[in-house]
């Protein structure tokens, strides 16, 4: 059975408060659209139709960033829920499969619920998830005889007996185009708020001679975003789930709290992570791998036995090779290290390559930038470059070379040299002791006029 998931995104967001589509909105750094599309994902969809409204321009660039394959159809005026579907009407003419809704809001979706309502809607025409709600709130109703789901009832719209029921609509939906589409059309809007409710399908696919079912799942599955309290307590439980994954991988995290996970971070078994680490988008870390406390990283790839931090910064396009020490302070951008290299203090290294087993000294700067344009620097292998170096690229230092300390190395060093670059120093006999004398007498003429 081929697969359209239709994504419900094109409401506003209100209680967000901000100008943000409520959708782009991340979680754990990638978009909770990008997490409700990756759940759908797990049904292998033929079709992906994003219903965007507000923000719908912004939307339309996320979704393209995040599958190319989907579709973003308009609705251009919040209709309600099934004036929203019905926009993929147009797009999925002809198509013969399911059709399955999700909310753009709802990002904790599991492959085995997903899974489970597709096998439930082996039995029945139509089948929509629900949850038991501890709270059930504002919830929609779910008012079931037997296996049967004869109604939903929007809070709104319901008796104080209805709304005593628990069981509630978590908005998802399984059911098979033609069919959805021809409900959608009866749908009215003669209700509390004068929406278009696609909870409405079910009782008219029962009057339609349909047979309805809801399948369960965990509220935590259903959780929505709708305020800046809810999207934090969303990236809580996606970083809660990640880290577990992590440490049943092998992947030691000494203080799991402490570690933030990005939607993608991949670390290999036997690496351990130490308290405070950061990471941004875009992270690979192989195995054995030590990271140390408060560093921060994004966009880049650690191999084996590497020790990064503590205090490391390493931005999008690093690449470290196995066995590569980065220490504190030392901040690294689109830059090679090859293996056994060391980078231990006080640095910045970008848009370079630093050999094998070169070592940089402590406070050494690849001065990348000239105000408009950004030049490399290439360090050969086995080199050794002083402390304090500033490297004014573009700038080659052949392998095996020494830079002097405090040099500013503004020509090409050639293999086995050495490169001093600083002015030579004097030292001048009794200077200080004179230098002292005067500036105390100074100090001393001054603090008397202050009194
Ligand atoms: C909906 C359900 C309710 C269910 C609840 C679960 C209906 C009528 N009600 O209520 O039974 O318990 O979800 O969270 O379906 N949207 C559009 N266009 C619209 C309206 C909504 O794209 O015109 C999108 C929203 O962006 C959101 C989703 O649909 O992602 C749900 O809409 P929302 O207004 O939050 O529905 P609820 O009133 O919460
Ligand atoms: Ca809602």
């Amino acid at each position: 059975m081929s697969i359209a998931l239709v994504i419900l995104a094109a409401g506003k967001g209100t209680r967000m408060n901000s100008d943000l589509p409520k959708v782009l909105h991340p979680i754990a750094q990638a978009p909770m659209l990008a997490h409700a599309m990756q759940a759908g994902a797990a049904l292998e969809p033929e079709r992906t139709i994003i219903v965007a409204g507000h923000g719908a321009e912004a939307v339309t660039q996320a979704v393209a960033d995040i599958d190319e394959t989907a579709e973003v159809v308009l609705q251009t005026e919040q209709l309600g829920t099934a004036h929203a579907v019905d926009q993929a009407r147009a797009a999925l003419d002809g198509f013969e499969g399911d059709v399955v809704v999700l909310y753009g809001d709802t990002p904790f979706l599991s492959a085995d619920t997903l899974n489970r309502m597709l096998e439930a809607r082996a039995k029945a025409d139509l089948v929509i998830l629900g949850f038991e709600a501890a709270d059930p709130g504002r919830y929609g109703r779910l008012l079931m005889q037997g296996d049967s789901l004869e109604r939903i009832v929007e809070f709104k719209d319901a008796t104080d007996e209805e709304r005593a029921i628990t069981f509630c609509n978590s908005g998802l939906m399984a059911c098979g185009s033609a069919a959805l589409f021809d409900l959608i059309a009866q749908v009215g809007n003669a209700n509390a708020s004068q929406e278009y409710y696609l909870t409405d399908v079910v009782e008219l696919a029962r009057t339609n001679g349909l047979t309805v079912t809801a399948v369960s799942c965990d509220e935590s599955e259903t959780l929505g975003v709708n305020s800046r309290a809810d999207l934090a307590a969303a990236d809580a439980v996606f970083q809660a789930r990640a880290r577990n994954e992590l440490l049943d991988l092998g992947v030691t995290l000494m203080a799991p709290d402490t570690v933030y996970l990005a939607f993608d971070t991949y670390i290999g078994r036997d690496t351990v992570i130490e308290p405070n680490v950061v990471f941004g988008p875009g992270v690979t870390i192989e195995s054995g791998a030590l990271i140390r406390a408060f560093s921060h990283l994004e966009g880049c790839h650690v191999s084996r036995d590497a020790v990064v931090g503590p205090y490391a910064r390493l931005r999008p396009g690093t690449e470290l090779a196995e066995g590569v020490k980065v220490g504190n302070f030392v901040e690294i951008k689109n830059a090679e290290v090859a293996e056994g290299a060391k980078v231990n203090h006080l640095s910045y290294i970008g848009d370079a390559s630093v050999g094998k087993e070169t070592n940089i000294g402590a406070g050494t700067i690849t001065c990348n930038y000239d105000g408009v344009m950004k030049h490399r620097t290439e360090i050969g292998a086995r080199a050794f470059i002083g402390s304090n170096t500033m490297l004014v690229a573009p700038v080659k230092i052949g392998r095996e070379a020494m830079t002097a300390t405090g040099a500013v190395v503004t020509k090409n060093v050639e293999a086995g040299a050495l490169a001093i670059a600083r002015t030579p120093q004097q030292n001048k006999p009794d200077r200080a002791y004179k230098l002292f004398d005067l500036l105390r007498a100074k100090k001393a003429k001054r603090d008397k006029g202050d009194s």
